[in-house]
């Protein structure tokens, strides 16, 4: 598959579904989707640095997923640990600053003890933003902008008039890196899921139906050829169908 090295999404966002299945398939435990779906991590952020992406957002844990089981849930936070551990060197020599968004006071002690400290040393790298939404949920983070909003008028900072969309996503955390262009979820259900809700309205939407764990550089690279032959409109008149020109050239990044 090719990429075209201009026209590349800034903000790629993905939803990790499907290691249970993957699991289920082969007669294991879900904690063993959950493992194998940790490589495919790597494997994507890998990819995602070479191809020169700016920001990549993953959904790793949704505020609704403290509902599962609570060994599943012991094993997801041994396995993000394990993950911020393994890889501090990578993303510290590739020039990654490490983020993380959602409602970070639950997670537990042993995930912040690594998560907190990458996030300070890596905070002035600058080659692509990798966000973690941990305990994120999209609903959520509009509602918590919304009562910050409302702190503020209650507070006479700011006039009614004065909440305005932008004034609202200028209070989520995962748009500091921008508006997701693309949003990929995999595993082979068609929904949001709760993801990135305010910033999706103009997102382009790429559904693999590859579960998790089988993701890696070839699947990230056919969901942007895939952005890359969609017109983007914002709710403008579009170019419509371009007649085909012979001889165009376009710089394609070979993989
Ligand atoms: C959804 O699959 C996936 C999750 C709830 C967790 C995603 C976690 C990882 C990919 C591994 C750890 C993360 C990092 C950043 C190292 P599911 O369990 O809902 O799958 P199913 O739909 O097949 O049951």
């Amino acid at each position: 598959m090719l990429v075209e090295a201009k026209n590349l999404p800034h903000h790629v966002g993905i939803i990790m579904d499907g290691n249970g299945r993957w699991a289920q398939l082969r007669g294991s435990a879900r904690v063993l989707g959950h493992r194998e779906g940790s490589k495919a991590v790597r494997r994507t952020v890998r990819a995602a640095r070479r191809l020169g992406l700016r920001a990549l957002t993953l959904y790793a844990f949704s505020e609704q997923n403290w509902a599962r089981p609570g060994d599943e849930v012991d094993a997801l936070m041994e396995l993000l640990r394990e993950f911020l551990t393994t890889e501090r060197d990578e993303i510290l020599d590739n020039g990654i600053r490490l983020s993380a968004i959602g409602n970070l006071g639950r997670l537990p002690h042993l995930v912040r003890a690594v998560l907190d400290p990458l996030r300070r040393e890596s905070e002035d790298n600058d080659q692509m933003t990798l966000t973690l939404a941990l305990s994120y949920g999209g609903r959520e983070e509009i509602a918590t902008a919304a009562r910050e909003l409302a702190r503020q008028v209650a507070a006479g900072k700011i006039r009614p008039d004065d909440v305005t969309e932008k004034a609202l996503g200028d209070l989520m955390p995962s748009l500091a890196v921008g508006d997701p262009d693309l949003v990929i979820r995999t595993g082979g259900e068609r929904r949001i899921s709760n993801f990135l809700l305010y910033g999706l309205a103009y997102a382009e939407l790429h559904f693999a139906d590859v579960l998790w764990p089988d993701f890696g550089a070839e699947q990230l690279h056919d969901a942007i050829a895939s952005y890359q032959q969609r017109e983007r409109r914002f709710g403008h008149v579009g170019k419509g169908v371009q007649p085909k020109t012979e001889g165009a050239s376009v710089t394609r990044i070979a993989i």
